[in-house]
């Protein structure tokens, strides 16, 4: 059990280095969090939120699952993008993919991979929509960062598309939300420059009146 032990060893000597900066950080953290900003990312071990963007606790709201998807009916992604916008009035949403990403290299395989296979067809469903340019893309390293890169597009226009998003844009809420993806083997972020701010970037079909 040495490598637990080693987790609650490391807690303490984390805690009280944080304190020796700030020695009221917990306490002042315990009455509320205010964070400016929701990260939508991977449960990849390699894109750990906080640490890629130099947040300390309280100042980014987290939900991460395989290959940073957002699907119309996940209730768990859903709740937080809810809270994240109507309670705690974050100002930027992040959706932020990764290059190598093994939710989406498994996605483009044939080969069965047990129970996750269902969520990943929602990567396949994106493959398809993209197959003509994907196809265009000879090597396979590029096809892939390529997918992971659509991916990102996809999934912030699923945030806009949400009932949530909507109504926080008409009720004048100032929120944007941001496609971003992250270098696994450079350790950079590229911004890839599809911000929305407003209902007038929402496709008709999904607008409500
Ligand atoms: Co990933």
């Amino acid at each position: 059990m040495e490598e637990i032990k080693k987790l609650f060893d490391n807690n303490l000597k984390w805690a009280s280095e944080l304190k020796e900066t700030d020695s009221e950080f917990f306490s002042k953290l315990s009455n509320q969090q205010s964070p400016e900003y929701l990260w939508i990312g991977c449960s990849d071990s390699r894109v750990p939120a906080n640490q890629i963007v130099g947040l300390l606790p309280g100042e980014i709201f987290v939900h991460r699952n395989v290959a940073n998807v957002v699907v119309h009916t996940d209730l768990n992604c859903l709740s937080v993008i809810q809270f994240a916008v109507e309670i705690l009035n974050v100002k930027h949403i992040i959706v932020c993919g990764h290059y190598d990403c093994g939710g989406i290299k498994a996605a483009l395989e044939n080969k069965p991979h047990g129970l996750i296979d269902n969520w990943l067809r929602h990567i396949k469903d994106i493959h398809r929509i993209y197959k003509d340019k994907l196809d265009d893309v000879t090597d396979e390293h590029k096809r892939i960062d390529l997918l992971c890169e659509l991916n990102v597009i996809e999934q912030v226009a699923n945030v806009c598309h949400t009932t949530i998003l909507q109504h926080a844009w008409k009720a004048g809420k100032n929120v944007t939300v941001h496609g971003w993806i992250y270098g696994i083997r450079d350790g950079i972020i590229k911004d890839l420059g599809i911000s929305v701010s407003g209902l007038n970037d929402v496709q008709s079909v999904y607008k409500l009146k």
